[in-house]
């Protein structure tokens, strides 16, 4: 380190979702900010939210039915507290969007809110129909272009952060030209998203790969319930296409899954046939496509009226078009794909990790909102909320301690060989294989055994992008395989084919992993 140019400022944030460029925006009020990003500001999975964000707005809604909505689909994980929060201080969250310039669909003069699964009300805003994320990104890019106290570089790949007597001093980063520099701030905020690139199949870009949960681990924070993964009932699954995602809100719309005899089934899994919980939906779906040996079922929505699937699903509609699906009379193939981790790095209700300024949020946070199956489009809701906690929080936190230049350790060990590409592949096909919707102990434990021969997993000698991300990738896929092997239960995003009943009796509880401690 004491040979790296070194760079100081006040706050880093890490990736640049919803997450990112909400903190930074809020944090740029009051300090300097450095946002970091590996791509781009149109890179993230935000971009590509669809149904919306979900936030107590209407009168016929209030905080108290969100929360149980919440809990009820976080199956007996949530934190109390955190969705307490979630509830409360959502709507104004979304009143700071509007007023950074995002704009919601309206109806009548009011907010158009439409429902998804396990939602008893309807209350998620939308923006261009199902272009939430978008707009999001777009109100919030353009923003961040013209603060003159946030600093934005991407193409900068964070290799690991730095860390100094239980303390986060800020992060090692990779420019575009391979060098790399030392940057220095008083805190730091991973905003780095979910791990959606572990499976073979995810609505996730690829830029998905884990980073920050892997960076945490190794500098020693605590990382929660990696073993709950949200698999979206409803991907695009048509020779030729990627895994686009046929958003909830379609089902909310009144859409119906049908097997390939076009027979409804969801009766025969849940009272909320279509709309209930996520989990349950995805499972119903691969049982379905086992017993008719298909490897999809149908959504239709083809009894609306192809006025309001155009104008409720533009971007949908379009994109199933270009493969020659017409929505409005078609029924569109589709298949679980995943989505959504509902772990990741610990924090408190402040934002912060079990490392001192250190600080998580968005997806690659685990707050306790979503214990084990988040509620859809809490997630968005989740990251402005959480994000003003912790913009809060630092601006309370006493100035850092002035690092020497050599003071502060980053991550440790390996060596990566081989083509990358096919062991990437590899890895997904494994993690679908034995750690994807339904789990078992032989499968679980052939999986461990495979990734652990591939240890050690990460070195600071590493440089190529690919080879980073396949290490982090790595180290994320030890995190969700030993998790789901330790909790013997099912229970929300984690299904025991050999412990298929939920064991509230012994497993009410949080699966914590710690680099020096292990898993408890
Ligand atoms: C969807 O539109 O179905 C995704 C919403 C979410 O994951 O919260």
């Amino acid at each position: 380190l004491d040979k790296l140019p070194r760079i100081d400022t006040d706050v880093i944030v890490i990736g640049a979702g919803i997450a990112g460029l909400y903190t930074a925006l809020k944090a740029s009020e009051t300090k300097r900010v450095l946002m970091i990003t590996k791509k781009s500001l149109f890179d993230s999975n935000t971009r590509y939210a669809q149904g919306g964000i979900a936030a107590v707005i209407s009168d016929e809604d209030s905080p108290d039915f969100l929360a149980q909505d919440t809990l009820i689909a976080g199956a007996g994980l949530c934190e109390a507290a955190a969705v307490d929060v979630l509830v409360h201080e959502g709507p104004q969250g979304v009143h700071e969007l509007i007023r950074y310039g995002t704009n919601f669909d309206e109806e009548n003069g009011h907010f158009a809110l439409t429902k998804e699964g396990a939602h008893s009300q309807r209350r998620i805003l939308h923006a261009n129909g199902d272009a939430t994320g978008y707009e999001i990104v777009r109100a919030l890019a353009e923003r961040t272009k013209v603060d003159p106290t946030l600093e934005l570089w991407d193409d900068h790949f964070v290799l690991d952060l730095l860390t100094e007597d239980g303390e986060c001093r800020g992060a090692l980063v990779q420019k575009p030209d391979g060098t790399r520099v030392a940057v220095f701030g008083s805190a730091t905020i991973l905003c780095t998203g979910g791990t959606g690139q572990l499976y073979r199949y995810t609505t996730n870009p690829e830029i998905a790969t884990g980073d920050g949960v892997a960076m945490a681990y190794r500098a020693g924070a605590d990382i929660r319930d990696m073993e709950f993964n949200q698999f979206h009932p409803t991907s695009l699954c048509y020779p030729g296409a990627p895994r686009f995602l046929i958003s909830e809100a379609v089902r909310g719309e009144g859409a119906y899954l049908r097997n390939i005899r076009g027979e409804r089934f969801m009766e025969n899994y849940h009272p909320q046939l279509e709309l209930a919980p996520r989990d349950v939906v995805a499972r119903a779906i691969l049982s379905e496509m086992e017993a008719t040996k298909s490897t999809y079922v149908y959504i239709d929505i083809t009894h609306e009226t192809p006025e309001l699937i155009k104008h409720r699903f533009p971007t949908i509609f379009e994109f199933c078009l270009n493969y020659g699906l017409d929505m409005t009379t078609d029924w569109i193939p589709v298949a679980p794909a995943a989505h959504y981790m509902m772990g990741g790095v610990k924090t408190d209700l402040r934002g912060e990790t079990s490392i001192r300024r250190l600080f998580a949020c968005g997806e690659a946070s685990s707050t306790g909102v979503h214990g084990a199956n988040r509620l859809a489009s809490n997630s968005l809701s989740e990251a402005i909320v959480f994000g003003q906690r912790i913009v809060n929080a630092i601006n309370l936190l006493p100035a850092g301690k002035k690092t020497a230049d050599n003071g502060p350790s980053a991550g440790r060990n390996a060596v990566l060989t081989g083509a990358l590409i096919e062991r990437r592949l590899k890895l997904q096909k494994d993690m679908v294989r034995y750690v994807g919707l339904r789990r078992n102990r032989a499968g679980l434990q052939k999986g461990l055994d495979d990734l652990k021969k591939q240890l050690p997993l990460f070195q600071l000698n590493l440089t190529k992008k690919e080879e980073l991300e396949y290490a982090n990738l790595l180290t994320c896929a030890l995190l969700v395989t030993e998790s789901a092997l330790h909790r013997e239960e099912s229970r929300g995003g984690h299904y025991r084919e050999d412990f298929p009943q939920r064991d509230d009796e012994h497993w009410r509880k949080h699966t914590i992993i710690n680099r020096d401690t292990g898993i408890r």
